[in-house]
């Protein structure tokens, strides 16, 4: 049944889909891709997150095991909060670590997430968007060799994920281990892992806080130290861990008592494979593929060092105005070990016109989200390349002194924040102060800011506008600077005092 599935996605690798793929989501709030599955396959409702692509025989029967793990939309958070985002910080993650809590929340595990990685946002490429299940060593070994050899190793790209469908379908009946699917990958992840290590890179791997992966692979819910241990002994360096068939005794109650979503049992589904994972002796980069469920942006650097805020990406300029508008809410919660996924690249998928590819880049640099490209990077033009390896924008994304992101902000006396999404955002890195304009709008636009409505920006009567994608200086300005922007472009300032 599976490998039905596979070699249906074989005829997609590399192009758009203009359906969703087999196993891929196909619905759930927020999601803006594709609510239709290529032939033979049904989008079946899992919960209010997720609606999965299944098999149109077998949907009925084989997850019928797989209830519901969030129990009602009103606690959907990152698609209806509304409340201004200075209501927002770090410090209200946990509101009761001193009362008294019952059932699983008594005993869970509190070790956080290893120290050693996952200070930076993550770099580099994920198998899923491009290959979907249609993955094995060749394939990836083939994107760390590209990374290395189109001079994105250099730019700073270093993790090589491998996404679900690596494994068999049953644990080894004797050690309970997941086994590597022998055809995909004759060597084992551990072979992989040793190759991709000679490149100088580092090796990511998927699993699941359920008992089943999204494609139906094994689970690691109940199995997390033997999983972690694993992981660790093939050499493993991150872990994206995703949330599929969660079982019904593992749901939340909306809101969690005392609304300390730190314990609740999705936190706890995940905080288990922390525990593990902090029990081994290699640190492990531990990505929550949550989807933006239990206000993870509220603990997630508790338990991992990102977290998704959204359902699946898709090579969609809806998609992209979506996750901004929802991540531009919670900015106050990014910084050094603590990021907002945005999730996966989609340049080079699609039809996204370059503008929005640059658009997706700009904004996944400037919000810290950890950016992992999701394509056939051989297939990458001059011109996608230039993008995802501009010098300045990966330099603000992977600033070592400050972890903060650019915020929305009002940049002229009658100009607001609160577009959907912002369109001007300001932060800044060890070489200033930074301004970032995305113009929504469908055709070319004048875009400009006055100086003194920048935050961060001293006090001053002239400035040096630099473009960050050009690398050179634009003049010097007083007053404010206007853009002439293209449709759904992403202008980018380093803007210093003269
Ligand atoms: C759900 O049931 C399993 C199996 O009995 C148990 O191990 C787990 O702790 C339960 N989860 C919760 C949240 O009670
Ligand atoms: C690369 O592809 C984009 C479309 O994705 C196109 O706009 C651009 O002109 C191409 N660049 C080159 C050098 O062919
Ligand atoms: C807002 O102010 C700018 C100058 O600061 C002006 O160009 C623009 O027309 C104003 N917009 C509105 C809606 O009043």
């Amino acid at each position: 049944m599976l490998v039905t599935g596979c070699l249906l996605l074989a005829s997609f690798v590399g192009g758009a889909y203009a359906q969703s793929q087999p196993w891929a989501q196909c619905g759930g709030a927020g999601w803006t891709g594709s609510t239709a599955c290529t032939a033979g396959w049904v989008c079946t409702y899992q919960n209010d997150y997720y609606s999965q692509c299944l098999q149109a025989s077998s949907s009925a029967t084989s997850r019928s095991s797989s209830p519901s793990s969030v129990s009602t939309t009103s606690s959907r958070s990152s698609s209806t909060v509304s409340s201004t985002t200075s209501t927002h910080s770090s410090s209200s993650a946990s509101s009761s670590s001193t009362a008294t809590l019952t059932g699983i929340a008594g005993t869970a595990p509190t070790v956080g997430p290893s120290q050693d990685t996952g200070k930076l946002p993550a770099l580099g490429w994920n198998a899923w968007n491009a290959y979907g299940c249609g993955i094995s060593n060749d394939i990836i070994y083939a994107a760390a060799s590209d990374i290395v050899s189109l001079g994105l190793q250099a730019a700073g790209y270093e993790y090589v994920n491998i996404d679900d469908c690596w494994a068999e379908m049953k644990r080894d009946p004797t050690t309970q281990q997941i086994i590597p699917d022998p055809t995909k990958f004759p060597n084992g992840i551990s072979g992989l892992a040793t190759q991709i290590h000679a490149l100088g890179l580092k090796v990511g791997i998927y699993s699941d806080a359920g008992t089943a992966t999204c494609a139906g692979f094994p689970g690691s819910l109940g199995y997390e130290n033997i999983d972690a241990a694993t992981f660790t002994e093939w050499g493993i360096d991150y872990l994206k861990y995703d949330n599929c068939n969660v079982p019904g005794n593992w749901s939340d109650t909306y809101p969690p008592p005392g609304n300390d979503y730190y314990n609740s049992n999705s936190a706890i589904r995940y905080r288990q494979m922390t525990a593990a994972l902090a029990a081994q002796s290699r640190p492990v980069q531990f990505s929550l593929c949550i989807w933006g469920a239990a206000n993870v942006w509220q603990w997630g650097s508790r338990v991992g060092h990102s977290w998704r805020m959204s359902g699946d990406s898709s090579a969609s300029w809806s998609y992209i105005t979506e996750i901004l508008t929802t991540n531009a809410q919670y900015l106050d919660y990014v910084d050094f070990y603590s990021h907002n996924d945005m999730d996966m690249m989609e340049i080079g998928n699609g039809d996204l016109t370059i503008q929005e590819q640059r658009t997706h880049f700009a904004a996944w640099c400037f919000m810290k989200s950890p950016i992992l490209l999701g394509t056939d990077l051989s297939k990458l033009n001059s011109t996608q390349l230039a993008i995802v390896t501009n010098p300045e924008l990966l330099a603000f994304h992977q600033d070592a002194t400050i972890g903060a992101p650019a915020k929305p902000f009002a940049p002229t006396a009658n100009g607001t924040t609160t577009t959907n999404p912002p369109e001007f955002y300001a932060g800044t890195s060890t070489k200033g102060t930074h301004v970032f304009i995305i113009n929504t709008a469908s055709s070319t636009a004048t875009m400009g800011f006055t100086f003194s409505l920048v935050p961060g920006l001293a006090a001053g009567s002239k400035y040096v506008v630099h473009d960050m994608w050009a690398g050179k200086d634009l003049g010097t300005f007083s007053g404010s600077y206007s853009a002439s922007i293209a449709a759904h472009d992403t202008a980018a300032f380093l803007v210093t005092p003269a």
